[in-house]
């Protein structure tokens, strides 16, 4: 673990997590970077924290050690975002540090209170607000809710022209004390970055994309030289391509996304699965990429990510005891809480006694007023006949041309920059 100087009085602190759900839900792999940064002009203030789950880390106190900082230098504490994985330190440097005001906007309060029976030293502050660090550093707070949480904030840093935004411009994926900066990169090592933001935003962020252009838009104007948030890497050489990948994804949820198709799927005993290799087969030869993930095998984070990104959608699920098999209903119900509002699609699936998977997915589509554009769908009772399989290879390329056409015609946020 190594402090690093993102400029001249500014450091960043950061620890990667690992072997956790995030959020308790969300699987990482590859780790996620927890960033903190120290901010120095006469005074000294820590935007965020650098959390360990249970409480500030030792390595936080390496790290200070490293910047020849004192634990009693520090002032300020700027909280932008009250979600546990960047607060969940305060209660314990509270009682360590004893003297030093929260700054923080005005829907984080009852935050402190609640998540940390902390209500004292806290100054709470809107848009346009400023505090002096002397030196010449003046921070400027902008509220950005939603982005991730009501109360959520960014800071800027108008010396070094530095956005501390927390969540937003974030990404999974562990980040070497190396190399934490664009500028420390390989191309390569960027790309994973940007794979690893896919999956965060379509897990963490796509609910909110709508608050996130919002943001986006009022922090437009500001002249920005560097990008540090809450997590993955920080953006000095390039600020503007993380803010051009975010309003690429914020534009996925309303489509056209990438001209690709995710094709999701559950089979019981084996019936519906035939048909996957046959419409797989069928969209590739059109010249459009799948990404073919079983359902409940997969996990939601994964299947979220390609769903997100897709501009085409198959969807492969039996019916079970008249309904939708419901590992599948599950991930649908949260395609829709994702805010995954327009597609091309296309459903097919076995029944034995009876349909009905059919009828729901039409109901539950019509009650979750999802723009989804379906291609008729094929239903088979029992094995599919060569008949079925021959059907959903038609349906398949004929999907795969409307993904086609859609971005074309369109020209999406993700046709546009793949
Ligand atoms: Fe990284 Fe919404 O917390």
């Amino acid at each position: 673990m190594r402090t690093t100087e993102v400029s001249e009085g500014i450091f960043r602190l950061s620890a990667n997590v690992k072997d956790i759900l995030f959020e308790g839900i969300w699987p990482i792999p590859n780790g996620v970077a927890m960033n903190s940064y120290v901010v120095k002009g006469k005074k000294c203030a820590i935007i965020d924290g650098v959390c360990d789950w249970d409480g500030v880390p030792e390595t936080l106190f390496a790290q200070l050690d490293e910047m020849n900082v004192k634990l009693t230098d520090i002032d300020y504490v700027i909280v932008n975002h009250m979600e546990p994985d960047h607060s969940g330190w305060l209660r314990a440097f509270k009682e360590i540090r004893g003297t030093f005001t929260i700054y923080c906007s005005e829907k984080a309060k009852p935050l402190l209170e609640a998540f940390y029976g902390i209500h004292d030293d806290v100054h709470v502050v809107k848009s346009g607000d400023t505090l002096d660090l002397g030196a010449g550093r003046v921070l400027v707070f902008q509220d950005i809710p939603n982005v991730h949480w009501p109360e959520t904030m960014a800071t800027y840093d108008t010396l070094s022209k530095t956005l501390f935004p927390c969540d937003a411009f974030g990404s999974f994926g562990s980040v070497s004390d190396d190399a934490p900066y664009d500028d420390t990169l390989t191309e390569e090592q960027i790309q994973f970055f940007e794979r690893e933001m896919e999956r965060y935003y379509a897990n963490i962020v796509a609910a909110f994309s709508h608050p996130t252009k919002q943001a986006i838009a009022k922090l437009g104007g500001i002249e920005i030289k560097t990008i540090a948030p809450g997590h993955g890497i920080v953006w000095r050489k390039d600020p503007g391509r993380v803010i051009r990948d975010y309003v690429r994804l914020a534009e996925y949820g309303n489509g056209p996304a990438k001209p690709e198709v995710a094709v999701i799927w559950a089979s019981m005993y084996g019936m519906t699965e035939l048909g996957i290799a046959p419409v797989v087969e069928a969209i590739e030869a059109e010249g459009v990429p799948t990404h073919v993930y079983r359902v409940p095998e997969t996990e939601m984070s994964f299947v979220l990510d390609a769903v997100w990104k897709c501009s085409g959608v198959v969807l492969a699920m039996p019916t079970y005891e008249y309904k939708i098999f419901p590992p599948m209903f599950a991930v649908i119900d949260e395609m829709f809480k994702k805010r995954i509002v327009r597609r091309k699609a296309f459903r097919f699936g076995s029944y034995g006694w009876s349909g009905g998977a059919q009828k729901e997915l039409d109901e539950t589509m019509a009650r979750l007023r999802g723009k989804w554009d379906f291609i008729e769908p094929v239903e088979f009772k029992g094995r599919p006949t060569d008949a079925d399989l021959d059907l959903i290879r038609e349906r398949g390329r004929e999907l795969a041309r409307e993904v086609k056409r859609w971005c074309l015609a369109e020209g999406g946020a993700g046709s546009a920059a793949e």
